[in-house]
């Protein structure tokens, strides 16, 4: 099972972090057997599985319940859960909330924003955490690039550093200039992991629905590498029409009684229905 002190290393030896949002049991098999090291089960999963219209929707209960099938289906990877909006309030509730992830399979958590007292709570209690800054989805609706000013990217800066003496043991940056993702990743020795953040982050992560096509739509940060709305489409179709015109189920899909019983079958029904 990969660690902090895995990833930690990675970063130390210049070797790229690879992670992928996960949010079933089908999908973290196929994922671990690729040896991506550390498994998102974000809030994305509001937007990309449950069909909510934001990450402001996602409760504890959704991220328990995806979070449980992605654990079963692990054996290699980290897993990261997302804390969900309005999970961390306070101190209190956010290491209540934190070790309920943990006992459901959680290797540490994740969480949004400069939230320096919650962080250093969780840190104090033996939760790893890891920060989240740059577009915050819980609570920007707007998906815009952040960090693009002068005055926007020091304070970018200044709290990653802030978030790193409190003891994160990873840091995600969401849409920022490369640049800035650059600088960060340098500057700071806890890895840090991008999406829409440019070329040198420690490690990138991406929402898998973007990588293999499941959900609809293009991304500039994104890459696209296999359609699977299409081949989904096609295969669905072509199931619809070998059964209205009974090509399926054809010889090899079914099952026959032994000739003897079905003799006996025959006569019963002949003499008694
Ligand atoms: O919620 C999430 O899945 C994330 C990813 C986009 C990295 O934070």
């Amino acid at each position: 099972m990969k660690s902090s002190t895995y990833l930690l290393a990675k970063k130390q030896n210049r070797q790229k972090i690879t992670a992928l949002t996960c949010y079933d049991y089908p999908t973290a098999v196929i994922e671990d057997s690729a040896g991506i090291d550390i498994f998102f089960v974000g809030d994305s999963v509001g937007t990309n599985i449950l069909g909510y219209d934001s990450e402001m929707e996602v409760t504890m209960d959704d991220i328990v319940h995806h979070l449980k099938a992605v654990r079963r289906g692990t054996s290699q990877a980290y897993i990261l859960a997302d804390m969900p909006y309005a999970s961390y309030e306070t101190p209190k509730q956010a290491l209540d909330n934190a070790k309920k992830l943990l006992l459901h399979g959680a290797n540490g958590v994740k969480l949004e924003g400069d939230r320096e007292e919650v962080i250093r709570y969780l840190v104090e209690h033996g939760v790893e955490v890891c920060g989240h800054l740059g577009l915050l989805p819980q609570t920007q609706q707007e998906k815009a690039v952040q960090g693009k000013s002068f005055a926007a990217a020091k304070e970018l800066i200044e709290v990653a550093l802030i978030l790193e003496k409190i003891g994160i043991f990873m840091l995600l940056l969401e849409m920022i200039p490369e640049e800035v993702g650059q600088l960060i990743s340098e500057k700071l020795s806890t890895p840090i992991i991008g999406i829409g953040s440019g070329r040198f982050t420690d490690g990138q992560v991406l929402v898998v629905n973007d990588i293999l096509g499941i959900t609809p739509r293009k991304l500039r940060l994104a890459k696209k590498y296999q359609d699977y709305q299409t081949l989904s489409l096609r295969a669905v179709e072509q199931y619809k029409e070998e059964v209205e015109q009974g090509v399926f189920p054809s010889e090899d899909n079914v099952r026959h009684m032994p000739q003897e019983e079905l003799q006996k079958l025959i006569e019963w029904v002949k003499q008694s229905l």
